[in-house]
């Protein structure tokens, strides 16, 4: 079985192998918020942009599939009932949600289609509430406002996006409405998401041992390409590693509320390291003064969330894939809200892959009866990471699974767009062969994929296969709107505009059908498929 929580063989204030003799000190003993690789860290995401989702560099799925975001959508729905239930509750109050370092968008997009889905054929009705989308890239922020499939949400009011550093913003300056939200200026709740998110910012790390707080520095080093083949990371062409400093007195943040944090795991830990997500907790510190100290986050990260999770570690490895992410100290931040006067909630065990928390904060007199269930009834199903592992356990078992068996597993993961292809090809050689083929069933799949997926033009492309599904069952119209967002999202393509001209063909709109065998042929004159048809063409309407 896999050790909980994973120790590294690096050993204190000893530099690692690899680089003797030939390392060049790049930074010398800094604690690890400070350190240069999270200079390295937000260059690489403002440079990427959305290239680092649609290239798959980044890790996304499990924060961003429609399962994790129905279940939040479901305990936010929680949230604005004991909200609205409450007698101080205005009715002409936003509520507010924000999504921190959200990435290219998916989880918003989906979220949203969810949450209003609820809100819309609920009591909930008519309640007013703002979504507002930010990130530290700007290439991030210029993609959400100029995506099709978000636009109209931003044309409605209901999104608005901004640039916002969690190292060091203090207000929230909306690009869309051009409202800046200051301290002071609101008297609202903000509901926070935070996925993957506390990962990829800064943290610092601390060693105890008999009474004693030490400090964890970070030391880089370059190791003169020797993994360059192998590390694609930030951290390509560097090592790095720690040293102990102890730390004297108490006073070593600038807030008390954080030296408190220290000093509890001090008296509390023994031999083992820890680490303290210190830019997510300022971050949180400015956004409840800028929301009234009424706040609820929920947030999924590699996480822990006990002390029973600290035993006997080391300092954070720093996970490489592409940029680098560090586990989150859940049980850190639940010591933050709790000595603000708030709440947490975990789940009940430690998770493989992925820990969803939350966070609650109110200077309401509330007792949040409705978010607690909704909350509780995921924790004690399917969370995210159990619906990870069940799809992963699943999925390579399409072909022995029945047809209508695919379809339910469909049906369960909220129309996820990447089971779906998962189980495309074992479909598609069903339907000509199957007797009894639950074609109905599968058009419905169809519609319903269509409806909650957000194209980043990544690679598999569910509009070409549910395009060609819908021609088959002879439904050409929709088709045709399925092979243009995928010209919209892939680009221009000799055999999608021959697949469109095919459905005007089968509509028995020559015309149209002529223009696009023209626009196929323009791209690829030797186009078969197209030659052919065009012959066709012009033999029914000579
Ligand atoms: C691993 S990605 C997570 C994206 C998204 N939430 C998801 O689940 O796919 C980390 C995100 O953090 C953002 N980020 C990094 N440093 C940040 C900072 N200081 N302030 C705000 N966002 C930051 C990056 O731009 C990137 O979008």
């Amino acid at each position: 079985m896999e050790p909980k929580t994973k120790k590294y063989t690096i050993n204190r204030s000893i530099k690692p192998e690899a680089s003797e003799g030939s390392a060049v000190i790049l930074e010398d003993q800094k604690p690890l918020s400070q350190s240069m690789v999270w200079r390295l860290q937000a260059d690489f995401y403002a440079n990427q942009g959305p290239e680092a989702w649609i290239k798959g560099i980044v890790p996304q799925y499990i924060t961003t599939n429609p399962y994790i975001a129905t279940l939040y959508a479901r305990t936010v729905f929680g949230y604005c009932r004991d909200i609205a239930a409450s007698e101080a509750f205005d009715k002409n109050t936003t509520i507010y949600i924000m999504e921190l370092a959200a990435g290219v968008g998916r989880f918003t997009y989906t979220f949203l289609k969810r949450f209003l889905h609820m809100v819309e054929n609920s009591s909930l009705k008519g309640l007013k509430f703002q979504y507002i989308i930010t990130d530290l890239a700007e290439r991030n922020a210029a993609y959400w406002q100029n995506h099709s499939y978000l636009k109209p949400f931003f044309e409605s009011g209901i999104l608005d996006c901004a640039v916002f550093d969690m190292a060091k913003e203090e207000e929230l300056r909306l690009r869309n409405s051009g409202r800046v939200i200051r301290k002071g200026c609101l008297k609202s709740p903000l509901i926070l998401f935070a996925n993957y998110t506390f990962d990829s910012i800064p943290q610092d790390t601390f060693y105890v041992n008999k009474g004693k707080l030490h400090e964890g520095l970070i030391t880089v080093t370059s190791n003169n390409g020797q993994d360059e083949l192998k590390d694609k990371s930030i951290l390509a062409g560097k090592d790095y590693f720690y040293t102990d400093k102890q730390i004297p007195g108490s006073g070593y943040y600038e807030d008390v509320h954080f030296n408190d944090i220290l000093l509890y795991y001090k008296a509390c830990l023994e031999d083992t390291a820890f680490s303290l997500p210190i830019t997510a907790l300022r971050c949180l510190r400015r956004l409840k003064e800028l929301f009234d100290d009424d706040l609820v986050l929920i947030s999924a990260d590699k996480g822990y969330r006990s002390t029973a999770s600290m035993d006997k570690n080391y300092h954070p490895y720093l996970s490489k894939h592409g940029s680098i992410s560090l586990t989150v100290n859940f049980h850190a931040l639940e010591l933050y809200f709790k000595s603000l006067g708030g709440s947490a909630i975990h789940s009940i065990y430690e998770h493989e892959n992925i820990t969803m928390s939350l966070f609650l904060l109110s200077n309401r007199s509330h007792d949040f009866l409705e978010t607690k269930m909704a909350y509780q009834e995921i924790i004690e199903g399917i969370g995210p990471d159990d619906f990870y592992i069940l799809k992963k356990a699943v999925v390579p078992f399409n072909k022995s699974l029945t047809t209508k068996e695919l379809l339910t597993f469909i049906r369960y993961t909220v129309w996820d767009a990447r089971t779906f292809l998962e189980f495309y090809n074992t479909l598609l050689e069903r339907i000509a062969k199957e007797e009894d083929f639950p074609k109905d069933e599968l058009i419905s799949v169809i519609y319903k994929l269509w409806e909650y997926y957000f194209p980043i033009g990544e690679e598999g492309n569910l509009f070409y296969c549910l395009a060609t599904l819908l021609g088959y069952f002879g439904y050409d119209t929709d088709a045709i709107r399925l092979f243009e967002s995928s010209l919209e999202f892939y680009g221009e393509d000799a055999g999608i505009y021959y697949e469109i001209a095919l459905c005007y063909y089968n509509l028995q709109e020559f015309e149209k059908a002529m223009e696009f065998i023209e626009k196929s042929l323009l791209l690829n004159p030797e186009f078969a498929e197209s030659i052919n048809l065009k012959d066709l063409i012009g033999e029914v309407t000579d």
